[in-house]
C-alpha cells in the first residue's frame, strides 16, 4: 500500500497534508526518515510512525449507533439531517455508510461501515439474518397474529419470508423478527393484520443486541466480541 494512503487511512493525516509532513521528515519508515509519500509499505509488517507516533492500521471500521428518530439512513440528503452526521470527526475519513436502513422515525440499532462485503452480507435476505423490532401499536396483537407472521405475506412487490411475533404482557407492545429489510416492511406486516405501528425501536441484528447505555445519537465502535458476534473476525 502507498504510505500516503496508509496514514491518511490511518486518520492522521489527509493526503495532502502527508506530502508536507514527509517534506518536511515527519514521517519515517521503520526508524528511517521517508523521503516520498507514494513508496509503498507493507502495512502488516511497516512500523510508521508520525512525529514520533506509531500509527496502527484498519482499513475497515464497524460502529454502532442507537439511532434516535429525525434522522434519514443515507449520508446524504437535500432535505433531512442524515445519520452519517452522528459519526465523531475521528471517523470522518472512512467515509462510513449505513448497513440496510431504518425509516427517519425508527429509532435503535445502526450498524455504519465502510466494508462492502459485510454491508452486503448483512442486508443479503440469504443468509436469514433476522432483526428484531420493539413496536408499540395502536390496538392489542392477537394470537392468531402469530401465525399470520409466521406464514409470511405477500406483497406487491416482495414476499415476507416466516417472521416471529412475540406478544409481551402488555399485547400492543410486541416484538418482531423479520430476515429481509424490505421498505416499511415490519409497519406493513403490522397494517396488514389492522393494526398501526405508533412507535417502532430496532434491538437487534443477528445475534448483536443494542447496547441500551450508548446514548441515542451516540456512535461507538463495535468490539472485538460484537464484532464475533456478527461474524468478523478482526
Ligand atoms: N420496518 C419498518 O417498517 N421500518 C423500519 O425502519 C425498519 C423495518
Amino acid at each position: 500500500m502507498r504510505l500516503d494512503k496508509f496514514i491518511s487511512n490511518c486518520g492522521a493525516a489527509t493526503r495532502s497534508e502527508v506530502k508536507k509532513l514527509v517534506k518536511n521528515g515527519s514521517v519515517t519508515v521503520n526508524g528511517a526518515i521517508a523521503k516520498k509519500p507514494d513508496i509503498k509499505i507493507d502495512e502488516n509488517k511497516d512500523v510508521v510512525c508520525v512525529s514520533g507516533a506509531e500509527l496502527n492500521y484498519r482499513e475497515f471500521v464497524y460502529l454502532m449507533l442507537n439511532k434516535p428518530k429525525g434522522y434519514i439512513s443515507a449520508t446524504e440528503d437535500k432535505h433531512y439531517p442524515v445519520v452519517t452526521e452522528l459519526v465523531p470527526e475521528e471517523y470522518a475519513h472512512y467515509n462510513v455508510f449505513p448497513v440496510g436502513r431504518l425509516d427517519i422515525d425508527t429509532e435503535g440499532l445502526l450498524l455504519l461501515t465502510n466494508d462492502g462485503q459485510f454491508d452486503h452480507y448483512m442486508t443479503s435476505p440469504k443468509k436469514n439474518i433476522y432483526k428484531r423490532y420493539f413496536a408499540r401499536l395502536d390496538r392489542p396483537a392477537e394470537d392468531e397474529d402469530i401465525e399470520i407472521f409466521k406464514n409470511g405475506m405477500k406483497f406487491k412487490e416482495f414476499t415476507a419470508k416466516s417472521a416471529r411475533l412475540e406478544i409481551t404482557e402488555n399485547p400492543a407492545e410486541v416484538y418482531i423478527e423479520i430476515a429481509e429489510g424490505k421498505f416499511h416492511q415490519v409497519k406493513r406486516m403490522c397494517e396488514r393484520v389492522g393494526k398501526n405501528v405508533i412507535y417502532l425501536k430496532r434491538v437487534a441484528i443477528g445475534s448483536l443486541p443494542l447496547d441500551e447505555s450508548l446514548e441515542k445519537g451516540k456512535v461507538r465502535p463495535l468490539t472485538e466480541d460484537e464484532m464475533r458476534l456478527l461474524g468478523v473476525y478482526p
